[in-house]
């Protein structure tokens, strides 16, 4: 084989597929594993495309197999794996060749990377990819952070083989540096946040309502054709009813409520405290995710408490309203997840193109939905600053927020905890309060640290007539 076009280290799932995936779109790929034989084994598992995937015995090998400049992806394990490879290809790379970061980095560390890279004239991509194996098979959505003209080199390789969504492709350059990994830590949080919120209406309608699995299967496949369409929903509704061919239960029965997390949620929600950004129906999913976890102290307080009843089949809520409470959660917990984009883009001067990244997470990724491509639209106009209060989002949560506070409260009422949904409700409810209760806070703040407040009666900085405790009677 001549040189190849990239070299691709890391041959685990995501690996192994996406060599395949560039395989199938004409291009030639070195690869290597840290594990033995895993390259010829991808090799001789490819078949047709078995002749463009050159199998490298080690780092040395991939690398003079490559067409100067090079381009190498990496798809290994965030942390330190990505910094001890890079170490290792320095020395074996020239100035002007790419090293592309495909895994699930914190962008603080590619932010570093780009930074030390600098100095060895090796450029540095940070690419965040999504859409699980088969999305890294036949098309992942890619938001891509680094120098614009280090993208503009592998674009050809990395747009061929991403998703598209009407012809336009799900991959782009999203801004400098840690840019694109910090796009898809807040794309994993949302991801948590709108699996949390499709996971609280699930338990409602089963385990409250007591709707049997298979209508709850239904239920999410017909909701799949309407304004929820996403492959969140349609990967509910087969989940919902799929058997156990062990015991043959429904699969569902027998799965252990304890939600795993590789840490990307909780880095969205790190970073949207250091930015003052409001994103609680995240936080709210990644604190259910850590509460499932602590399975011991919850079955104490199932114990201690007297659980709560989890059967409410007299409650008056149908399909249609749930429906719409899932609708109005999911805009507001994406309102929060851009709010805290635009947010990210001005702290750290990205331009973030945010239009864009709603656009390429029309398809490939793992929140890809229909509804991304109204909220494109609708971020495309630069009048509004929250996506709640685009016209068309704003005239949804009219008629959806109500059915959000219908589910919420009854689930409040039976005791069926609902964080994400509550937290969707209580941002909703804020957001449109014009005087809220800070300014008890200020007055507290005021009157034990002398902080001072402003008054909505004129300017300034004010203190209060607060008589100290010494004095009062
Ligand atoms: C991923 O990026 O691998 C997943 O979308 C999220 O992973 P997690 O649920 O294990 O954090």
């Amino acid at each position: 084989m001549a040189h190849a076009d990239i070299g691709l280290i890391g041959l685990g799932t995501m690996g192994g597929m996406l060599a395949l995936n560039i395989a199938d779109h004409g291009f030639t790929v070195a690869a290597v594993d840290a594990s033995e034989g895993a390259a010829d084994r991808l090799k001789a598992s490819a078949g047709s495309l078995a002749s463009s995937i050159r199998a490298c015995a080690s780092l040395a090998d991939l690398v003079q197999s490559l067409t100067a400049p090079r381009s190498v992806l990496l798809l290994v394990p965030a942390g330190q794996a990505v910094d001890d490879l890079i170490g290792e290809l320095i020395p074996l790379l020239d100035s002007g060749d790419t090293i592309i970061d495909a895994g699930n980095s914190n962008f603080r560390d590619t932010q570093r990377r780009c930074a030390a890279m600098r100095s060895d004239g090796v450029r540095f991509l940070g690419v965040g990819i999504s859409g699980g194996a088969e999305g890294a098979r036949f098309g992942p959505a890619m938001m891509a952070g680094g120098e614009a003209d280090s993208w503009g080199r592998v674009a050809p390789i990395m747009t061929a083989i991403s998703a598209t969504y009407e012809g336009e492709t799900c991959a782009a350059w999203l801004g400098p540096d840690g840019a694109g990994h910090f796009v898809k830590s807040v794309h994993n949080g949302i991801e948590y946040a709108d699996m949390q919120m499709i996971a609280e209406v699930h338990a409602i309608m089963h385990d409250g309502l007591r709707i049997p699995r298979t209508q709850v299967s239904e239920i999410f496949h017909e909701w799949n054709q309407g304004p929820l369409a996403s492959y969140l929903i349609e990967i509910t509704a087969k989940i919902s009813s799929t058997m156990d061919p062990e015991t043959d239960r429904p699969i569902l029965d027998v799965i252990l409520d304890k939600a795993g997390q590789k840490g990307t949620g909780r880095w969205t929600l790190i970073e949207a405290q250091h930015l003052g950004a409001n994103v609680s129906v995240i936080e709210a999913a990644v604190a259910a995710r850590n509460m499932s976890a602590a399975l011991p102290q919850r079955i104490r307080g199932a114990e201690l408490f007297a659980g709560a009843s989890g059967n409410w089949p007299e409650a008056d809520l149908t399909s249609n309203d749930l429906e719409h409470a899932l609708i109005a959660g999911k805009i507001i917990c994406y309102a929060q997840g851009f709010d805290m984009l635009m947010k990210a883009s001005e702290e750290f001067k990205w331009k973030l193109p945010l239009p864009g990244i709603a656009k390429l997470w029309r398809n490939g990724c793992i929140i890809r939905s229909g509804m991304l491509n109204d909220m494109a639209n609708a971020l495309e106009s630069a009048d509004q600053n929250n996506l709640c209060f685009a016209p068309s989002f704003a005239n949804v949560l009219i008629n959806s927020a109500p059915k959000l506070r219908q589910t919420v409260m009854a689930a409040l009422q039976n005791g069926t905890p609902v964080p994400a949904l509550s937290a969707a409700l209580c941002y909703f409810d804020t957001l449109r309060s014009a005087r809220t209760s800070a300014n008890m806070i200020q007055a507290q703040r005021d009157f034990f640290g002398a902080h001072g407040f402003e008054r909505t009666d004129r300017h300034g900085t004010f203190h209060g007539p607060w008589i100290p405790d010494d004095k009062a009677e």
